[in-house]
């Protein structure tokens, strides 16, 4: 299969690396990439928003595949455009990715059809979203962008004053554009997150195995919320209880409620969820690969992915029996240190070479460049040092190791990726 991927950051990079360990793919191309995917697919620099660009280069290049990885160009609607021109592709139509590019959505359909979710209100007038605050009682509240922000349109209020001051960030400033058309005000929920990202080919679902983001900064979950500081796969947390509940409770009402709703979803739902004592709540959803859950769910996977991407595309999901290593994976991002506000682009980076030939531990780019010829530093999130292990100290214990092979000017990471391992039996 000749198969063109869309996007440039860890994720795809994880994507490619699996695609390429299929004994289906004969050549692949991804667009616009970064200088690590670059070791493995051929790279044009084509933007993920110019549809029409992508549609082209993809049926020159004969793509019996197209996996679109961000949800930018979801969203908008590249599958549908490359459906137009008669190429498969993977990843929602724009109708079904509207799971994740509006959250008023997304919420009103979780309460139509009893998905556990946090109770929530939404807004398209200013005014009355802050008459709606004014009249709480309990805080904090969440605010919600309706639109996608970045992961950045999320605000936890802990008072009258910072909801109010919130609302005109959001609605009246516009500080996330668009996306602040309309906002979804919440009730906060406080318990363990967890990630299921799970195939979907309209109407079966099959979970991968559970994952957790760490989203802030700095050590301790401080500082500001950014892309994704790290993960690790599984999460002890979710347990087969929880899984249970969530396969019956969530996952398979949302996608039968999109069909219901004529948006059958093919693709990757992303199941963000809150472990509340009230059970499993959703927290969002998204219509793609988490990044960098993917990072460290992907290299745990023994399925071919064209295998499943394929039956996803047929409708024969079903079909498919999803098989995970039982052991663990911890991705711990190394980044420019200033990240997720200001930074310094340009350094050389260096120690590459100790990844080579070295089983179970991966080196995937995000936000790297050639430069004459030399790797360099070219993004907030640089790299992503992901490993193997037995289990989920030993996965945490070699990241942590291979982050001291790699150096570059500013290089900075968080020290406790993984941590809330250390926890277990604390907590229970
Ligand atoms: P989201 O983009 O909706 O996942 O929100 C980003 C982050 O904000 C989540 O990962 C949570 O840490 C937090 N968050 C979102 N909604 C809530 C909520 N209702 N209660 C508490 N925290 C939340
Ligand atoms: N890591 C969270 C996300 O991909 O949205």
């Amino acid at each position: 299969m000749i198969v063109l991927v869309v996007g440039s950051g860890g994720r795809e990079h994880a994507i490619i690396k699996k695609v390429s360990e299929s004994k289906r793919a004969e050549k692949i191309y991804c667009v616009p990439g970064n200088a690590g995917i670059a070791e493995l697919a051929e790279c044009e620099n084509i933007p993920v928003m110019d549809f029409e660009r992508i549609a082209s280069y993809a049926v020159s290049k004969n793509a019996d595949l197209v996996i679109v990885g961000p949800d930018d160009p979801l969203v908008g609607g590249l599958v549908d455009v490359l459906e137009e021109r008669g190429l498969r592709a993977f990843g929602p139509k724009r109708a079904a990715a509207v799971l994740e590019g509006s959250k008023a959505f997304s919420k009103e359909l979780m309460k139509k059809y009893n998905i556990p979710t946090a109770s929530y209100e939404s807004f398209d007038d200013p005014a009355k979203a802050l008459e709606y605050v004014e009249k709480l009682s309990e805080f904090p509240v969440v605010l919600k962008a309706d639109g996608l922000a970045l992961g950045k349109g999320v605000l936890i209020c802990n008072d009258l004053r910072e909801a109010e001051d919130g609302i005109r960030e959001i609605m009246i400033d516009k500080k996330f554009g668009n996306a602040g058309n309309k906002l979804v005000i919440e009730e906060f929920m406080t318990g363990r997150e967890v990630s299921v990202l799970s195939f979907v080919d309209g109407k079966t679902v099959k979970p991968m195995t559970s994952a957790q983001d760490h989203k802030r900064a700095l050590d301790g979950d401080k500082g500001l919320n950014t892309g994704g500081m790290g993960t690790f796969s599984p999460s002890p947390f979710y347990t087969k209880e929880i899984d249970e509940y969530c396969r019956k409770n969530i996952f398979k009402p949302t996608v039968d409620a999109m069909a219901k709703e004529g948006r059958e979803f093919k693709g990757i739902i992303f199941f963000g969820l809150m472990l509340t004592k009230d059970g499993p709540k959703v927290l969002e959803y998204n219509a793609r690969f988490g990044d960098p859950e993917a990072q460290v769910v992907l290299p745990r996977m023994n399925n071919d992915i064209l295998d499943v991407i394929d039956a996803c595309i047929d409708g024969k999901l079903d079909e498919i029996e999803l098989d995970f290593e039982d052991n663990a994976c911890v991705c711990v991002v190394l980044a420019s240190k200033g990240y997720p506000v200001s930074y310094e682009k340009g350094y050389e980076i260096k120690g590459l070479d100790s990844f080579k030939d070295r089983k179970g531990y991966y080196c995937f780019h995000a936000g790297t460049a050639l430069k004459d010829g030399k790797l360099v530093t070219n993004g907030g999130r640089v790299l992503g040092i992901t490993a193997i292990g037995d289990d989920l100290k030993k996965a945490r214990a070699n990241a942590y190791e291979a982050t001291e092979w790699v150096n570059f000017d500013n290089k900075y990471c968080r020290s406790d990726i993984g941590k809330a391992i250390d926890e277990i039996g604390t907590e229970a």
